[in-house]
């Protein structure tokens, strides 16, 4: 896994949402909770775009149909039967990066 520091945003318990590169992904950065969540940009539902979504009950709200999905996993609410990706985050010295694998990797860890 390669970790990618993301420029511009300090972790500072502001709750925010933003959207960012990093790993050749555009993700959807989450400040919510005194926490910082790292998780797929687009709606899988039909490609709404998440960073102009909100959050509640930890959770992801598309702003196109309303699906919600889970911040601490990417999981979508019961009945939806859908699922946005999710990156492992760490802060360091206050800044914070996100953990992305490889297509590589990802597949390795498919065949484990
Ligand atoms: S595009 Fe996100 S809920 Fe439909």
């Amino acid at each position: 896994m390669k970790w990618y520091k993301i420029p511009d945003i300090q972790p500072d318990g502001k709750p925010f949402i933003k959207k960012v590169k990093a790993g050749g992904k555009t993700l959807c950065l989450v400040g919510f909770d005194n926490q910082v969540f790292a998780l797929s940009a687009r709606c899988p539902h039909a490609g709404g775009d998440l960073t102009e979504g909100w959050c509640k009950n930890r959770k992801l709200i598309c702003p196109v149909h309303r699906y919600s999905y889970s911040l601490d996993t990417g999981k979508g609410s019961e009945g939806q039967n859908d699922y946005i990706e999710s990156y492992p985050v760490e802060i360091r010295n206050n800044s914070i990066y996100v953990g992305i694998n490889s297509f590589w990797e990802k597949l390795k860890q498919a065949f484990k």
